[in-house]
């Protein structure tokens, strides 16, 4: 009876536990939510700005349709253009070495950063809670023998060896991240980075004019809790700041202003 007792006592604190609930967990409903949005992902069902294709899951976002509430993250349309060369030459050959052992890319999605990163990359590890996502990136690279997908709960980094890592990269994941998931994963990309590794951490910004609408229009859908998988972050590049001092990264910039309504952070594991 006692033991009886004791179970349904314990069942009832796994029950109001926020975190002990999938429905409940906020990092796992953003996950559940894009993986919902891969496996519904219909190319031909995009419109996108005149001049750009939609072939793979990403390039939608590339050069939304600003005319239907897209904002090509506050981009012009001449960057929107050679938005592939932008990425690529004022992030990974600005600070990433040409050729590197292995790197770790958070969130690859449908591959958009990954076609960047494979080239340069010897192994490259590819970490996403969305068992959808990693189908459509196995497919668009299926001969590639430099890839490593790993499906994971959307907190936990897979189990990489320390120090073993020349970089760890994400972009567009962040961006939906509140601040404590983002300073969960920057605690464990520390100690998976090869002394002098980078990571390159694209996130969300409220400071940004882009910014700040966004945060302004998500508010009232998720006030009470998070509704929209896709809701922008409340963050900003002060707190990114913070975040990589009290963890004794060196911060070689918060915000390389490449993206006017996000942040982009670039940071060093100290020597
Ligand atoms: C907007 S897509 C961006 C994909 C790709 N990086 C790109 O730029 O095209 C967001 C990606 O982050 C993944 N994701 C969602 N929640 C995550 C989490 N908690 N941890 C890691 N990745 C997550 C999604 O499954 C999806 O692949």
């Amino acid at each position: 009876m006692e033991t009886m007792a004791r179970l349904i006592s314990s069942l009832r604190l796994w029950w109001r536990s926020p975190v002990s609930r999938s429905t409940d967990c906020e990092p796992q409903m953003i996950a559940q939510g894009w993986n919902d949005y891969a496996k519904a992902w219909k190319a031909e069902e995009f419109r996108v700005l005149p001049g750009n294709v939609v072939k793979h899951l990403g390039d939608e976002w590339t050069a939304e349709d600003t005319t239907e509430e897209g904002t090509t993250y506050g981009l012009d349309e001449a960057s929107v253009a050679k938005f592939s060369t932008l990425l690529d030459d004022e992030l990974l050959r600005k600070y990433l070495p040409a050729h590197c052992d292995e790197g770790l890319e958070i969130g690859p999605g449908g591959g958009r950063l990954t076609s960047l990163l494979l080239p340069k990359t010897a192994v490259l590890h590819a970490a996403d809670p969305s068992e959808a996502m990693l189908k459509r990136l196995k497919a668009r690279f299926p001969t590639n023998s430099s890839l490593r997908p790993h499906l994971t709960d959307g907190m936990s980094l897979p189990p990489l060896a320390p120090a073993s890592l020349d970089f760890v990269v994400s972009f567009d994941v962040f961006v939906h991240f509140e601040p404590r998931l983002v300073f969960w994963y920057l605690r464990q990309i520390k100690p998976l980075l090869k002394t002098g590794g980078v990571g390159i951490i694209h996130y969300a910004s409220v400071i940004t004019p882009i910014g700040w609408r966004q945060f302004e229009a998500d508010l009232e859908g998720n006030v009470r809790q998070r509704t929209s998988f896709c809701a922008f972050g409340t963050m900003c590049p002060q707190l990114m700041e913070h975040f990589l001092k009290a963890l004794d990264l060196q911060v070689i910039s918060s915000d390389v202003g490449m993206i006017p309504r996000d942040a982009i952070t670039i940071f060093r594991k100290r020597d």
